[in-house]
């Protein structure tokens, strides 16, 4: 068997990379390990930027996130009782749009297989080889069988426990955070439009929705928590305390998912290794406040398919040797951001005092100046794809 770009992993990657080869008259294979029930259910973030949205629509994937997405103008951080509104709209011209991560999943899935597209669920233990001109990835099949695909390049698309960044040796960076994110997603419909991100004395909250009738919330947890000390009337009590403010309450009802995430930040550099190219969470991990790590799987891929577009138009090698420093340009942006937003809004688990106040001074100076309240919406939109950054 033989294809052009053999891709690991269906994520918002290795299925959005598909289709962008697609597009230029590429031929792909998808495997990915687990089914496609699984990963079209996978709950995940579900902010789109800016950027991200204006090239979904670009590339035809934006029917139905443009007749369910919620664009959302601004978003707010709440602390001291009060809730203060980043006016995105007014900031930097451009909002967000909220639209789950499995919608995404799904619409990439519909679209490729609509187009004849290769993708191959439940397989397992896939090898690669030849990484240095002639890469092959072996792997079984769901029928038990040993099967080998050769290819000209293989993407590394299959997320931080994936196989390819084990290929070879990265440079690694990594920061674990001292708490974790418990999740729920609850059948009540939201009582605000958008995003509230809440700093309170017992730890961060955060807000969100997936639908008008779809809540979805966050409380900061010690990473070791067991979600079996967190009955439903414990979190929504916790919920209410964090994120009061005036006039505002909260809808409460069935749970439909609860979830302990933690928390890290990572990238491994370079992103390339031969023929071998790791895009989105294979290469770099972001804690989810601010919701980037889905936008940065979607930079990093349309990096790589042009650069793969010229290479395989006989352009040569320029954009493919560009790709990493490239896309580590955004990661690093996205990176910074992420930790900014998250020690700005955690609480540190042994509650210094001085920690507690740099927080409080940096969130009034956020919501008090226009310059800081531009930086962050101009983060959190997302900066432009090749610029910015
Ligand atoms: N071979 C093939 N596929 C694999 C392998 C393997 N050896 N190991 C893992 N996978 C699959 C996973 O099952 C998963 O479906 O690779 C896929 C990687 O998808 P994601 O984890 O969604 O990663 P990515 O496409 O980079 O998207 C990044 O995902 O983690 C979230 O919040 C993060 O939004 C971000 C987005
Ligand atoms: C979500 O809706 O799941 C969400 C929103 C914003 C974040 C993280 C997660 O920063």
């Amino acid at each position: 068997m033989r294809t052009q770009v053999g891709i690991l992993g269906a994520g918002p990657a290795g299925l959005l990379l598909s289709h962008l080869l697609a597009r230029a008259g590429i031929d792909s294979v998808v495997l990915e390990v687990r089914s496609r029930e699984y990963v079209q259910h996978r709950v995940r973030a579900g902010v789109l930027e800016h950027p991200t949205v204006e090239l979904l629509r670009e590339v035809g994937l934006a029917d139905r996130l443009d007749r369910e997405g919620m664009p959302h103008e601004g978003v707010s951080l709440r602390f001291e009782g009060v809730d203060h509104r980043i006016d995105f709209i007014d900031l930097v011209g451009r909002g967000i749009t909220v639209y789950g991560q499995q919608e995404v999943v799904k619409d990439l899935i519909a679209a490729r297989l609509a187009a004849g597209g290769d993708l191959r669920f439940e397989v397992s233990d896939v090898a690669l080889s030849g990484l240095a001109d002639a890469p092959v990835i072996s792997y079984t099949g769901p029928d038990g069988a040993r099967h080998e695909l050769r290819c000209d390049v293989v993407a590394g698309c299959d997320g931080f426990h994936g196989i390819s960044r084990a290929a070879y040796r990265p440079e690694v960076f990594d920061r674990e955070y001292p708490y974790a994110w418990l999740g729920i997603l609850a059948k009540a419909a939201p009582t605000r439009h958008e995003l509230a991100y809440a700093s309170h004395d017992n730890g961060f909250a955060l807000y969100s929705m997936r639908s008008p009738e779809i809540t979805r919330l966050y409380l900061q947890v010690p990473p070791d928590t067991d979600v079996a000390d967190w009955p439903d009337s414990r979190i929504w009590d916790e919920l209410g305390t964090r994120l009061a403010a005036d006039g505002f309450t909260l809808n409460e009802g069935p749970v439909l998912e609860k979830g302990v995430t933690g928390m890290r930040s990572f990238v491994a550099e370079p992103m390339r290794h031969g023929r071998l190219f790791l895009a989105g969470d294979a290469a770099h991990i972001v804690p989810p406040t601010g919701a980037k790590g889905m936008n940065l799987a979607i930079a990093d891929v349309r990096v790589l398919a042009e650069a793969l577009t010229a290479w395989f138009a006989g352009g040569g090698e320029t954009g493919l040797d560009a790709y990493s420093d490239t896309c580590l340009r955004r990661v690093w942006r996205a990176e910074h951001f992420s930790w900014w937003m998250t020690s700005m809004l955690h609480n540190s688990p042994d509650g210094d005092p001085f920690t507690r106040r740099l927080q409080l001074s940096q969130l009034r100076y956020t919501v008090a100046s226009r310059a800081a309240a531009t930086s962050l919406a101009e983060n959190y939109t997302g900066l432009p794809h090749g610029g910015g950054c």
